[in-house]
């Protein structure tokens, strides 16, 4: 590489000195200067040298994953209209720039913050307002929510005890509420690659990579998310913070490190820590040029040996005194002066050799940065298996933007290193503040979308649940009492179960499930235990459950007949237990249906003894006949079923295709049934609780929706809002709303979205599993024809969380009414009992239950709660409960 300096017009300069520059990458390298003509620095960082392979993104370090696609967020800003400015309102204007301090603790940086934010939204008039606030926080910090950034740990002279492994917001939002004057809205935090990306993206949209350098180095780049392992999901593109100032942390650099590197590093307050960074970035530069000059004085190559006191300090040579002696014109000057300032007694030739050093220690800045980015450029090109790559680099910083020509040896190296790599270089106009902005207006329209759905969907374990459990409790003695349970919503049902199976009942049952998901036929066997010998599942098809009451039950009839063939018990007359999941009051014998339920609808059965149906069905086979026919509700067959193997199970619960509990009631309190002893199962048909519109001030435009849509609209409004049947329709229209006020899917439904149910209950479980959920959710919103992006996936996550908690949430408020009920009916300081529990979406769904058992825990604090999960479904012990 050749300096052709132009000298001063002083021809007859002419000398020649040979410095030994401990900059080359082999430190023996002497380097021959011969002035004034030209300098030759054989630098071996020279381009020749194919730095790439070794630095090809061996990165050792913590790529903290950022979620946010740049692609995505200029769209967004522009067409949300949020309470917010991309003015430079929001970030921290340069004059209240922090003092870099090692002795500021925790709360003195975080006061300060807070304080220069105070002190600003004054000076703009804008105290009183709760603006959203974009930190753009240039230090490593693991990325957990856009709000949510631990500090890995401080770099660039900053040493603040206590922040790291801290949440920076959170740090952030402490100090502001200490201060007690302003308050500020959500926050969205960045890294400054990051923001110099999404800047620069908004003016170009190819811009993939955001780097700095300027007081320190880093840069970030969209990557391919199945190279993204720390990530769950395939598809698509994640920026990554790479913190490559971290690269050669261990060790790998330290062939190309010189004695200066090392001296500096040593002395800096993080030794060990962002090697690469000190080798390039603006805080280092200087004070290496700083130690190669006293150790060319120390050689007597400068100054003829005479240092001074001003050059001992460190960091008296500053960074930007690099630039100035490097400018074209007025370069040599500036030398002339800065090493006047700095005491010491040059000549021409030392001002030459200055400008020298500096030169060569930028230029190894330069051409570093550009083997780094070469290895992003690169490895971004072969991941998308490109032959040529062309994308932009947002730039910052002020070397970068400073030193006169930093950019273009940058440039040039970068080429040679990344042939196959067209790459533009764009420097950022305003800063990452701007994108820091943009992050937080996708933030804020997350925060905006979550509010939205928190308002209106969650019940927060609070005052209201609180209130939906008293309002149960009342319409529970409503529908016991004599007098009121002919009005009452939540119908109580006498089941005449007293007891659960004692273990004396022996022989061969059939049995038969209808009302769930599936509809089902069993022989069952009692020996010692419960045996199902055989079952079959058997179809009912959707025209049949809108059918008439003969067609159902001929098919009922049918079904079972080709069971007893298939298990060869034709010819034998067996007892039959029906579980029969919808309300029923049930008589002496036979068994009445209140109403349908849950999709049925069939004619002429409301009204009618199930039982009675069902032996005119087989009788009009005439093929088979049965015994004694037993009805139970899924409810009390699961408590049943749950009660063989724990004794005090004494209420059964079904969240499933519908919804609905029996529990155990002191005889004295179910008016409708003679006598006082004992306890009588209680099918409580919660799902009938809020057909009096009690529910009406948590019910939401979807719930109503879903209601007046239904094929029993007023009827079992509790289940409309809780059961399988229901949540993925709800979710359906919650998704619909959203996109038609723009914040899903740019705006854009599909046709398959709008069919109604065409979003299953099962997906919901699906894209909240932990693991493969965003993955499912990508899934899903194809196979929907949605055209989604990243976000969006996020966002129905959100949506599909928020439905499932608040059903989880409603279950608990009701099944805390029946616990606190019984432990005051019966007298006790504290209930101890079991709940058997059944139905695809507390089996299926991933945190249901659990959500479910912990806000029980807080509505009945006085209740301790078993969960027992029916093993088998509950029609085993109908069958039984027959006998
Ligand atoms: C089954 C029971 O396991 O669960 C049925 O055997 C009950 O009786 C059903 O109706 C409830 O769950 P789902 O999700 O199928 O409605
Ligand atoms: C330091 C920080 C990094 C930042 C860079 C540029 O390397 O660790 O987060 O991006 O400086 O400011
Ligand atoms: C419906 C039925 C009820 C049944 C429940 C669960 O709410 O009305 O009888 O228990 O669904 O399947």
């Amino acid at each position: 590489m050749c300096y052709n300096m132009s000298l001063s017009p002083s021809p007859s300069l002419s000398l020649s000195l040979s410095l030994y520059l401990p900059l080359s990458l082999s430190n023996s390298l002497p380097l021959s200067l011969s002035l004034p003509l030209s300098l030759s620095l054989p630098l071996s960082l020279s381009n020749s040298l194919s730095l790439s392979p070794s630095l090809s993104l061996s990165l050792p370090l913590s790529l903290s994953p950022f979620s946010l696609s740049p692609s995505l967020s200029p769209p967004f800003s522009l067409s949300l209209s949020l309470p917010f400015s991309l003015s430079p309102s929001l970030s921290l204007p340069p004059s209240l720039s922090l003092p870099p301090s090692l002795s500021l603790s925790l709360s003195q940086l975080f006061d300060h913050i807070a304080k220069c934010l105070s002190d600003f939204l004054v000076s703009q008039d804008l105290k009183g307002q709760t603006l959203p606030l974009g930190f753009t926080f240039s230090f490593p910090c693991e990325q957990k929510e856009i709000d949510k950034s631990i500090l890995i740990r401080w770099t660039k002279g900053f040493n603040c005890s206590g922040v790291e492994g801290e949440d920076v917001v959170k740090l952030l939002k402490e100090a502001i509420h200490r201060r007690g004057d302003f308050d500020i809205g959500s926050v969205a935090m960045v890294n400054d690659t990051v923001g110099t990306m999404m800047s620069c993206g908004y003016r170009d949209q190819s811009c993939e990579i955001g780097m700095i350098i300027g007081t320190g180095t880093n840069a970030c780049y969209m990557e391919e998310m199945k190279n993204v392992k720390r990530v769950e999901g395939e598809d698509g593109r994640m920026c990554i913070n790479t913190e490559w100032g971290g690269f050669g942390d261990d060790g790998s650099l330290r062939g190309i490190q010189t004695e200066f590197d090392l001296e500096v590093d040593k002395t800096s307050i993080n030794p060990g820590v962002h090697t690469f960074e000190k080798m390039i970035s603006g805080m280092y530069l200087g004070e290496i040029v700083r130690l190669l000059l006293l150790k060319l004085t120390e050689d007597k190559l400068l100054f003829e040996g005479q240092t001074s006191e001003t050059l001992r300090t460190p960091e008296s040579f500053l960074t930007k005194f690099i630039s100035e002696v490097e400018e074209p014109d007025s370069g040599l000057e500036n030398a002339r002066r800065i090493l006047s300032q700095l005491n010491l007694k040059w000549n021409e030739v030392d001002a030459h050799v200055v400008r020298l050093v500096c030169d060569t220690v930028s230029s190894r800045s330069a051409r570093l940065c550009a083997a780094a980015l070469a290895a992003i450029a690169n490895h971004m090109r072969v991941s998308r298996k490109l032959d040529r790559l062309k994308t932009t680099v947002g730039v910052d910083g002020t070397v970068y933007r400073k030193h006169p020509n930093f950019s273009e040896e940058l440039q040039e190296t970068v080429r040679l290193l990344a042939p196959k790599c067209d790459i533009t270089f764009l420097v950022s106009e305003d800063g990452s503040g701007k994108g820091a902005a943009m992050v937080t207006a996708v933030a804020q329209r997350l925060a905006l979308q979550s509010r939205l759905l928190e308002d209106s969907q969650t019940l927060s374990p609070g005052d209201k649940l609180r209130q939906v459990s008293a309002q149960l409790k009342k319409d529970m003695v409503r529908g016991l009492g004599k007098h009121t349970h002919h009005k009452a919503p939540v119908k109580m049902l006498p089941s005449f179960v007293r007891a659960t199976p004692d273990g004396t009942e022996k022989g061969d049952f059939l049995a038969l499930d209808l009302g769930g998901t599936n509809f089902r036929v069993l022989h069952v066997r009692v020996v010692e235990d419960l045996q199902t010998v055989g079952s079959q599942l058997c179809a009912i098809p959707k025209e049949m459950m809108l059918g008439t009451g003969q067609q159902l039950f001929d098919h009922i009839a049918k079904c079972l007949s080709d069971f007893l063939v298939s298990q060869d018990l034709k010819g034998q007359t067996l007892p039959l237990g029906f579980t029969f999941s919808f309300p029923c009051e049930q008589k002496e014998i036979g068994s009445i249906l209140i109403r349908w339920t849950k999709g049925f609808n069939c004619s002429g059965v409301e009204g009618e003894d199930m039982v009675k149906l069902l032996k005119e069905a087989i009788h009009r086979r005439g093929d088979f006949d049965i015994g004694s026919v037993a009805m139970v509700n899924d409810t009390v067959g699961t408590m049943m079923s749950c009660g063989y193997r724990d004794q005090s199970c004494e209420i059964g619960m079904i969240i499933g295709t519908g919804t609905n509990a029996c529990y155990m009631e002191e005889m004295k309190n179910v008016e409708r049934v003679e006598g006082e002893d004992g306890r009588m199962c209680i099918n409580t048909e919660w799902g009938g609780f809020g057909d009096d519109g009690s529910l009406r001030g948590i019910q939401t435009e979807f719930d109503l929706e879903v209601d007046k849509t239904s094929i029993n609209p007023g009827v079992h409004t509790f289940e409309k809002m809780i059961s399988g049947m229901y949540l993925g329709e709800i979710v359906r229209l919650l998704l619909l709303k959203l996109t038609e006020d723009k914040l899903l899917f740019e705006g854009q439904t599909s046709e398959t979205l709008r069919t109604p149910e065409s979003f299953l209950t099962k997906f919901i479980s699906e894209v909240e599993e932990p693991d493969s959920g965003l993955e499912n959710a990508r899934r899903i919103l194809s196979q929907l024809n949605l055209k989604w992006n990243e976000v969006d996936a996020h966002v129905v996550r959100l949506v599909c969380d928020t439905v499932s908690s608040r059903s989880a949430r409603l279950c608990a408020a009701a099944l805390a009414a029946i616990a606190n009920h019984m432990r005051v009916s019966r007298k006790l300081d504290r209930l101890n009992t079991t709940v058997g529990v059944d139905g695809t979406v507390y089996q299926k769904h991933p945190n249901f239950s659990e959500e479910l058992q912990e806000t029980v825990r807080l509505l009945a604090p006085k209740c301790d709660i078993t969960f027992l999960v029916s093993e088998d479904s509950s029609s085993p012990v109908a069958a039984v409960g027959g006998q």
